[in-house]
């Protein structure tokens, strides 16, 4: 009677099946309630007394193991879809689906207009094509003026009155004319140069252009913000540096610099060994702009400043070649994955 049990042992063990009916039949087979291990159970009053330990101990193995198996061959063939097409295997998981991340120029975009915001600005946007007028002539470019040249202009064939613009500053006139100050806000946009694509520069950008316009505002007003700016977005220890500088629109004018956050100010090849890297351009607005966008120059004075997003992008990321913010390289905007 032991040895039955021990082949029945055995046999357990290389139980198959390959649907679940087959399984199931399996289960009839051993576990039933006119199975071979319920019948075993009732020979047990036939075994002698001596014996009955181990037969008693053998049994219960032999029925705890034939549960086990036939559960697993039970689970398997359930899932399986068809068995005469067992290349399909309907418990492996799916293949992950890519969720895709939001682009590091947005990031950075947004990260801008939150700390401006946190300080009482607001954002306006205007046409990415521009007339003359907003491009240059309201912002103290004159006719034939040489700063004109500053800037490679794409213009539109039948009309030299039409250009993609060529920075925001054509927004300050815009919200200028079409509102009262006090004014404080930013514009983001994209911004279009006629110039050869290489790891610096690229014939498509972004700027963030800040406006404010209110009675009394100084330079000191400015440079404030800017700094206020500058920490919070490259980190509390950053320093800045205001250089004079020239734009039409802005008198006096400056270019302003950071403490290279990549070296941290002890000069590496991003900064030149300089330990500062430039980000934006800034200044008092003209009075001649305020003229010229309906604003009293007497009354009011402000201050503007724009700078390049990708300039920053690179500066936080330590990217060290603009295209690839173009290129949309899966691989590359991946890495940038936020929590949002
Ligand atoms: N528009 C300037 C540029 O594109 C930047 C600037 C904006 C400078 C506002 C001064 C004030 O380079």
């Amino acid at each position: 009677m032991l040895e039955k049990v021990e082949k029945l042992l055995s046999e357990v063990d290389e139980l198959v099946a390959n649907t679940a009916e087959e399984a199931e039949q399996l289960r009839v087979k051993y576990l039933g309630t006119k199975g071979v291990i319920k019948a075993l159970f009732a020979d047990f009053k036939s075994v002698p007394n001596e014996q009955k330990k181990a037969f008693g101990e053998k049994l219960n193995e032999l029925k705890a193991k034939a549960e086990k198996k036939i559960n697993s061959l039970k689970k398997e063939t359930t899932f399986r879809v068809n068995s005469d097409n067992s290349d399909i295997d309907a418990t492996r998981p799916v293949n992950p689906v890519g969720t895709g991340s939001r682009h590091p120029l947005s990031i950075v975009r947004n990260e801008i207009i939150e700390i401006f915001s946190r300080i009482g600005f607001t954002v306006s946007e205007g046409p990415e094509i521009e007339d003359d007028f907003h491009n240059f002539t309201a912002l103290n470019f004159a006719e034939e003026h040489p700063a004109r040249d500053m800037q490679d202009t794409f213009f539109v064939e039948r009309n030299p009155d039409v250009a993609l613009r060529t920075h925001t500053s054509s927004v300050q006139v815009r919200v200028m004319e079409n509102g009262e100050p006090p004014i404080r806000t930013i514009s983001p946009g994209r911004v279009f140069r006629n110039e050869a694509i290489s790891a610096r520069a690229h014939c498509i950008f972004h700027q963030v252009e800040g406006l404010y316009i209110d009675k009394n505002v100084s330079f000191a007003d400015l440079k404030q913000t800017l700094l206020y700016f500058a920490k919070e977005m490259f980190g509390d220890k950053t320093e800045i540096r205001l250089r004079p500088s020239y734009f039409p629109f802005t008198e006096p004018s400056a270019e302003m610099d950071i403490s290279c956050n990549i070296c941290s100010g002890k000069g590496c090849n991003i900064c030149k060994y300089t330990g500062y890297v430039e980000i934006l351009g800034c200044g008092m607005v003209d009075p001649n702009v305020l003229e010229n966008c309906g604003i009293d120059s007497k009354e009011y004075t402000g201050y503007a400043f724009g700078m390049g997003i990708e300039r920053i992008a690179m500066l936080k990321y330590k990217v060290n070649d603009l295209r690839l913010f173009f290129e949309n390289d899966v691989r590359f905007l991946e890495q940038f994955r936020t929590a949002d």
